[in-house]
């Protein structure tokens, strides 16, 4: 089966969306790999700051994003994915606020996004791949038969992610976190490169008020695996 052969289910949308969270469940349940986007901009950003190279330094970010030395170790049920960064576990470090913050600013890079488009296409191997992201339809996987756009409001977006952060005994301000994602959802929809919109042939779905267990089959039934 050559790469172009095997399918993937593309899942876009705004962080807080439960991408992640349903990306997961989505490939564990049909056996597929899955290709995290965002840890790579994530890993982009962490390793360019270790590096000392400058978030403005676009060049020194297309060597630090080429380089990455990053392996994605699967892990038990209900667990995230770990992620290494030159033999070292990085898991909970990409997921601070200010990783995603700089994730966001490298991003906007065109150059930084060509040096990491390869590298998430290589995901793409049999039996199928589950892909999240924010172009993952429009840009790296144009082809895919089933592309999910997942979205939810700001404000649920935030009351998520503050109960998250609540439950890791992380004391944050809601109103802060809305700001946030506001100013996050506002740089990644309105950049030049590869804005974050819905792909022509996307199914959106908006998870507002529903359960997880209601957005996966949502999602199941979009990707025509119901
Ligand atoms: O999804 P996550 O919050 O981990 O992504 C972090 C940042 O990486 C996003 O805010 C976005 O700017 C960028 N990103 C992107 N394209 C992707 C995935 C993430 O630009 N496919």
């Amino acid at each position: 089966m050559s790469n172009s052969q095997v399918p993937v289910i593309t899942v876009d949308g705004p962080g807080g969306s439960g991408k992640g969270t349903i990306t997961q469940m989505l490939a564990r349940r049909l056996g597929w790999h899955l290709l995290d986007s965002g840890a790579l901009y994530r890993l982009t950003a962490l390793a360019a700051v270790r590096q000392r190279v400058s978030l403005d330094d676009e060049a020194g970010l297309v060597s630090v994003a080429t380089g990455l030395d990053v392996s994605f170790l699967p892990s038990g049920e209900s667990e995230p994915v770990r992620v290494i960064l030159e033999g070292e576990d990085v898991t909970t470090e990409i997921r601070t606020e200010q990783t995603g913050e700089n994730a966001s600013r490298v991003a906007v890079m065109q150059p930084v996004r060509d040096a990491l488009l390869q590298r998430q296409r290589d995901f793409r191997k049999p039996p199928g791949l589950v892909a999240d992201g924010r172009d993952m339809g429009t840009v790296v996987f144009p082809d895919a038969p089933a592309k999910i756009f997942l979205t939810a409001t700001a404000e649920e977006r935030a009351r998520r992610r503050y109960n998250q952060l609540k439950q890791a005994g992380v004391d944050v301000n809601i109103n802060t976190l809305l700001e946030e994602i506001r100013a996050r959802d506002e740089r990644d929809m309105n950049r030049a490169a590869a804005p974050l919109k819905p792909a022509e042939d996307a199914q959106v779905i908006d998870s507002t008020g529903l359960s997880i267990e209601e957005v996966l089959d949502r999602c199941m039934a979009a990707a025509g695996q119901a």
